[in-house]
């Protein structure tokens, strides 16, 4: 039986190991392991899988065995070769043709967060992100740092849509929201979670703005293929007007900024909003205590090292949306990773 010193060993061994783990997933999506295997018509060996990927034999049969102890791979011995194939967790979530794929996720989380991460001590002690040190670029211009190449950009977008094929529904029916006839989703990036608005709110007219580059790459990167009945709109949410509207969505926003940047953003939208609409905010909330949930304690330390911004609690949301003017605030607490914040003007 595990003693209270094996338990405290087990823990701290896990620990210390995680980060192997997310390395082993990422390394597969970056060879392309589950896509190969998806295509296969049948479950593959070592050496028809690093034939394929164009890895070392050794190298591959020890990653595809971690692969199966992490149930992303299946295992089992023919005729004294063990073949592989995907499991329900990689076909659903991990190969490219999934409509519920986050692989790009993975790549963003691989090639830009967890290099921020390394710096995550020193992001302690100095209090701000670490662009300058993972990357040598100056981190003063928050989406100037975030987006320091088209082909990064682009990556970001793709991972950012990715999770509101699994959760977007959740989001957008976590309140009616019916009776509003202009949504406008700000910093909506590619326009993944509006158009899961639109298809639910098919009488809403649902706007994006964004960006100038980010509204380019969203037109010919995902709408070129997409029939989406949303539309965009090019500008900057702090210094230029807003679209009239009479329910702004905040997603996965609040958290980037400061809370002065916040309430800056609150106010206007205030102005701008028409009396009886309101604002739709989607984060991870932590709890009243700062207790948990763990996934976004880590959000917020994940803010910390790539943001200028933090997780929040619902009272300190709550402060800053009616501070900015709003009043009913609502809280729903999906039990998912986000949560949804209605308030009223
Ligand atoms: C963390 S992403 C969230 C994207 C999207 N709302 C979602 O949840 O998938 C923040 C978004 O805000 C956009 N953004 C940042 N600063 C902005 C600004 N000043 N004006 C408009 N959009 C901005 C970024 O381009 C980015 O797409």
């Amino acid at each position: 039986m595990e003693g209270p010193g094996d338990r405290a060993f087990r823990l701290l061994n896990e620990y210390s190991s995680g980060f192997m783990v997310s390395q082993v997933l990422f390394a597969a999506c970056e060879l392309g392991v589950f896509d190969l295997l998806a295509q296969a018509p049948e479950p593959l060996d070592t050496a028809e899988l690093a034939t394929r990927l164009g890895t070392s034999l050794h190298g591959t049969e020890l990653l595809l065995d971690v692969c199966a102890s992490l149930e992303l791979l299946t295992v089992e011995t023919k005729r004294n070769r063990a073949v592989y194939q995907n499991t329900d967790l990689s076909t659903t979530f991990l190969v490219r043709t999934s409509p519920t794929c986050q692989l790009h996720m993975l790549l963003y989380l691989s090639r830009t967060t967890y290099l921020c991460w390394g710096h995550l001590a020193a992001a302690v002690r100095e209090g701000k992100n670490q662009y300058k040190r993972a990357f040598g670029v100056p981190s003063e211009q928050l989406f100037t740092a975030i987006y320091r190449s088209e082909a990064e950009r682009l990556l970001f977008m793709r991972g950012l849509a990715e999770i509101w094929s699994v959760h977007g529904v959740g989001v957008m029916t976590a309140f009616d929201l019916s009776a509003f006839s202009v949504i406008c989703d700000l910093g909506g990036a590619s326009g993944a979670l509006a158009r899961v608005c639109a298809s639910l709110y098919p009488d809403s007219s649902v706007l994006v703005l964004e960006v100038p580059e980010v509204v380019r790459a969203a037109r010919s990167l995902f709408l070129s293929t997409v029939e989406a009945p949303v539309s965009f709109r090019e500008g900057d949410f702090f210094k230029d007007p807003l679209p009239e509207a009479d329910l702004y969505i905040l997603a996965r926003v609040l958290h980037d900024w400061t809370d002065e940047k916040c309430s800056e953003l609150l106010a206007k939208i205030h102005h701008t909003c028409k009396p009886g609409g309101g604002i739709l905010v989607v984060e991870s909330v932590l709890e009243e205590d700062r207790r948990g949930p763990l996934t976004t304690q880590l959000y917020s330390l994940n803010m910390l090292v790539q943001t200028e911004g933090r997780e929040r609690t619902p009272a300190e949301y709550r402060s800053l949306i009616c501070s900015a003017g709003f009043q009913d605030f609502q809280l729903k607490k999906t039990g998912k990773i986000y949560d949804v914040i209605l308030a009223r003007k």
